[in-house]
């Protein structure tokens, strides 16, 4: 169901919607502004920055709990937002997406209430050696409350997962897989529909982590084979504090609640509640209703442009932009995986990260330098962190020579 718009002799280069964003009109330090860290989190459209305010403006009221017009408009409007997500994702029903406050609380959810309640000590939760703190760290916590191992499958020297080596760990004390679509320090698109159909192999269920994924690429549930994944919506354009959650309905039906309140339950007493079905069951209290409608704003307009169009834009970015940073002498690309997402990261001979990062900011350059919350990343590959560049639909070779031209004032600088 993910339609994308032919592309014909008319159409404008993806890098031209760059005029749909209004921050990116603002200069930086005098110059025009190289935005180059959509990974951390990208900037909004001014359709959606106007969803967002339309809802407050027009008919904002809370949502399935008002008789009057305004609440039932704005109902329907948060309701058709889960519908947009979940034609993005292809999902088969809507009722199998839950809005939560992004990928970091997904996670979690899955954790406490899928996960957690099968753990018995000595068993096992698979990951990969290249995962964001935020599907490290709910597994480490689970684990520490159940007796429960984590096992790491690591990341070779190309910054790549060996499918081997994943099939050899999930054992019979597998419970669950948890793996990134997309690594968010390395950029490499991780062969997921294989991991996914290893682990059914046997007999694990997954969630595949898209905050990296989704932005870049059209995602079909259905044909990868998963049983949750999760995205953020301030990485698709979208508003901060708000995202999705897709699971198997069967699997959400059986789960018990992450979070108690209104609107999750269907009777309750003193004695005993009694759940709603899901989503709702997922979503209590009162949600982000006006950044949920704004995100099905975002959703349209991804693939208004078409996500295979975004896709291959960034993917001819990222090969210029691998060509030109290679050619720095001294500069050293960390993740040289065979299929990446528009994500480089790299470390410069003798000068710190922090220092390149802020030494760009003057030149009108916005780069991550850091751990990128990926600190095992980091260590396996030796380095304290990286300097990250990373790609929306909205950047061109400008912004790659922009990069490339601070680069050697830094170089200059540091002599
Ligand atoms: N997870 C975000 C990043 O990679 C914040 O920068």
């Amino acid at each position: 169901m993910s339609t994308v718009e032919p592309v014909t002799e008319h159409q404008a280069p993806v890098s031209a919607h760059r005029e749909d964003f209004p921050i990116l009109a603002r200069p930086m330090n005098g110059r025009p502004l190289a935005f180059l860290d959509s990974a951390a989190s990208a900037q909004k459209p001014a359709c959606v920055i106007d969803a967002e305010a339309r809802c407050y403006r027009e008919y904002y009221a809370n949502i399935h709990r008002g008789v009057y017009q305004l609440s039932q408009r704005s109902t329907d409007a948060y309701e058709g937002a889960r519908k947009r997500v979940a034609e993005l994702l292809n999902a088969p029903d809507h009722r199998e997406v839950a809005f939560v406050r992004g990928t970091t609380e997904a996670i979690n959810l899955v954790a406490h209430s899928f996960v957690r309640p099968q753990l018995q000590p000595g068993d096992e939760i698979l990951i990969t050696g290249m995962e964001h703190h935020s599907n490290i760290v709910p597994w480490q916590l689970i684990c520490e409350e159940t007796g429960a191992k984590l096992v790491v499958s690591p990341v070779t020297d190309t910054g790549e997962v060996d499918l081997e080596d994943f099939r050899g760990r999930l054992g019979p004390r597998t419970r669950f897989a948890s793996i990134a679509h997309v690594s968010n320090a390395l950029g490499t698109i991780n062969p997921v529909a294989e991991m996914i159909a290893a682990a059914r192999e046997a007999d694990v269920p997954t969630l595949v982590d898209g905050a990296q994924g989704v932005p870049h690429m059209a995602v079909d549930v259905q044909a990868l084979g998963c049983d949750f994944y999760c995205f953020s919506g301030h990485k698709l354009y979208g508003p901060s504090g708000v995202g999705a959650l897709w699971g198997r309905f069967e699997l959400l039906r059986g789960m018990r609640p992450y979070q108690g309140g209104g609107e999750m339950i269907r009777y309750v007493t003193f004695e005993k509640s009694d759940f709603a079905p899901p989503p709702q069951r997922f979503e209590a209290g009162t949600p982000n209703i006006a950044g949920a409608i704004a995100l099905g704003e975002a959703v349209d307009y991804v693939r208004g442009i078409g996500l295979e169009r975004i896709g291959a834009h960034e993917q001819a970015l990222l090969a210029y932009a691998t060509e030109r940073l290679e050619a720095i002498e001294g500069l050293r690309i960390i993740g040289n995986a065979t299929h990446k997402a528009g994500v480089i990261s790299f470390v410069l001979d003798g000068v710190h990260p922090h220092d390149i990062g802020t030494i760009l900011d003057q030149e009108g350059v916005a780069v991550r330098a850091g751990h990128h919350c990926a600190q095992p990343v980091m260590d396996r590959f030796g380095v304290p962190a990286t300097v990250r560049a990373s790609f929306g639909l909205y950047n061109s070779r400008e912004d790659v020579d922009a990069l490339v031209n601070a680069l050697h004032r830094v170089k200059e600088f540091f002599g």
